[in-house]
C-alpha cells in the first residue's frame, strides 16, 4: 500500500493569539481575509511559522492549511523556520536597483557572513531581497531592520549599521529613527 502524506499536527497556541485571530476573523465578512493577522498573531507568540501552525491557524479561519500555506509563503515577512534577531531586507526594485542596491547586498553579504535568504552564523540576522519595493524609492537604496526603514544606504552606512546590531553601544547614525 502507497504512503501517502500526512498533515503536520497542529502546535498549540496561546489563549492570547486564538484571541487575537477570532478578532480578526470576526471583522472580515469571510474569515480567509484573516489569514494575514492570524499569521502574524501566530508568528508573534512563536517567532516563526512552521507548518503546524499553519494547521491550526487554518482550523481556526475555518479553511483549508494550504490556504493559510499560499499565503504564509508569498510574504516574505512570515518566517518558516526561526529567524536571526533582526531581520534586514534589501530593496532590489528598479529605483533601488538603479541606485546600488545590488551593491548594498553584496556589502551586508561579506560584513555578515551570509548569503541572501540565510542566517547569519551567530544568528543576529536574516538577510532576505526577494520581497517588493519598501515603499522608500525617494530615499534609494532602502533597505528595512526589523520595522525600520533605512534610506540613501551605502556600504559605509551598512558597515555602521551592522556595528550597531552587533553592539547595541556603537554609534548610530540615527537609522533607528526611521529615515
Ligand atoms: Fe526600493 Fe521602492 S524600489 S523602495
Amino acid at each position: 500500500m502507497p504512503e501517502t502524506a500526512s498533515a503536520p499536527a497542529p502546535v498549540a497556541l496561546s489563549p492570547a493569539t486564538l484571541e487575537r485571530i477570532r478578532a480578526a476573523r470576526d471583522r472580515y465578512p469571510s474569515s480567509r481575509s484573516a489569514a494575514l493577522p492570524a499569521l502574524w498573531a501566530a508568528q508573534d507568540q512563536l517567532g516563526h511559522v512552521p507548518p503546524e501552525a499553519m494547521v491550526a491557524v487554518a482550523a481556526e479561519l475555518g479553511i483549508g492549511p494550504a490556504e493559510v500555506e499560499a499565503v504564509a509563503t508569498f510574504y516574505a515577512m512570515y518566517f518558516r523556520r526561526p529567524p536571526g534577531r533582526h531581520f534586514v531586507q534589501v530593496c532590489r526594485n528598479v529605483s533601488c536597483a538603479l541606485r546600488g542596491a545590488d551593491a548594498v547586498l553584496r556589502h551586508l553579504e561579506a560584513e555578515l557572513g551570509v548569503a541572501d535568504g540565510g542566517t547569519s552564523a551567530d544568528g543576529l540576522v536574516t538577510l532576505e531581497s526577494t520581497m517588493e519595493c519598501l515603499g522608500a524609492c525617494g530615499g534609494a537604496p532602502a533597505l528595512q531592520v526589523d520595522r525600520y526603514t533605512v534610506e540613501n544606504c551605502s556600504p559605509e552606512r551598512c558597515a555602521a549599521l551592522v556595528e550597531r546590531l552587533r553592539h547595541p553601544d556603537a554609534a548610530s547614525d540615527g537609522w533607528e529613527a526611521g529615515h
